[in-house]
């Protein structure tokens, strides 16, 4: 795992030549802050792959944008404001990881994307948690999925919403994420993803490992 507070200039090709790192064609005319979250994306990946033994720390981009992980080897990348992370493990460990990050929602936002991300059982989950408002729990929630969603999206080849996943279990820094339809016969109805999570500082950490 690697994390790093990055800055926004820091997205010029002479930077990314200088972290050794090639910038995708396809973000040459993206702004500069989303250049820069990619180069820190990146530099944040080589390091989480240097901490878990790897000998190659390369990582490729597929056609969908999604990381593409030296042989033996499974990550997610995220980025968020300007922290930027990454974290690796053995691909004989689990079979898929997710990392995502976000600011906290206002409460303005939390309630337009509420219906889109949140089922019954999201909404009694984060009601429950003690000392965390609707807005906290509401990005906590989507959070919690789009890490779902990268340590599946890889495997499955098909596209997963918000409404295929709710909450059976939160608190403490630990929720359990459960599938409510098939995704595929790898993926069948009721499979749980074990997450972890941490709010601080106006930002959220979520982390999913499918087993
Ligand atoms: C792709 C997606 C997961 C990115 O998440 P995000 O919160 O917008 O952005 P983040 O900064 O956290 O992550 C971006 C990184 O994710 C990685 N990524 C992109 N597509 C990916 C995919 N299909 N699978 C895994 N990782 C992916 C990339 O490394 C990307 O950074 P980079 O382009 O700089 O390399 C998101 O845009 C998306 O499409 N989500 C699907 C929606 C959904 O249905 N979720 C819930 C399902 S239960």
């Amino acid at each position: 795992m690697a994390e790093a507070v990055f800055e926004h200039r820091l997205s010029e090709p002479a930077d990314f030549a200088a972290a050794g790192i090639p910038m995708p064609e396809d973000l040459a005319e993206a702004v500069p802050m989303r250049r820069a979250a990619h180069l820190a994306g990146r530099i944040c990946a080589r390091e989480a792959l240097r901490a878990a033994g790897a000998a190659e720390h390369m990582v490729g981009r597929d056609r969908s944008g999604a990381p593409i992980w030296p042989a033996g080897y499974l990550g997610s990348i995220t980025h968020a404001g300007q922290l930027a992370a990454a974290a690796v493990i053995r691909a004989d460990a689990c079979r898929g990881l997710g990392l995502d990050y976000e600011i906290c929602m206002t409460g303005e936002v939390a309630e337009e994307i509420s219906d889109l991300v949140l089922r019954p059982a999201d909404r009694k989950g984060i009601a429950a948690l003690a000392g965390v408002s609707f807005e906290e729990g509401a990005t906590l929630v989507f959070s919690l999925k789009e890490s779902l969603y990268k340590a599946i999206a890889p495997s499955l080849g098909t596209f997963t919403g918000f409404e295929d996943a709710e909450l059976a279990s939160i608190g403490d820094g630990r929720a359990r994420l459960r599938l409510v339809r098939r995704l595929s016969d790898a993926l069948p109805d009721g499979t749980e993803v074990d997450c972890v999570y941490a709010l601080t500082g106006g930002a959220v950490r979520t982390l999913a490992v499918l087993a």
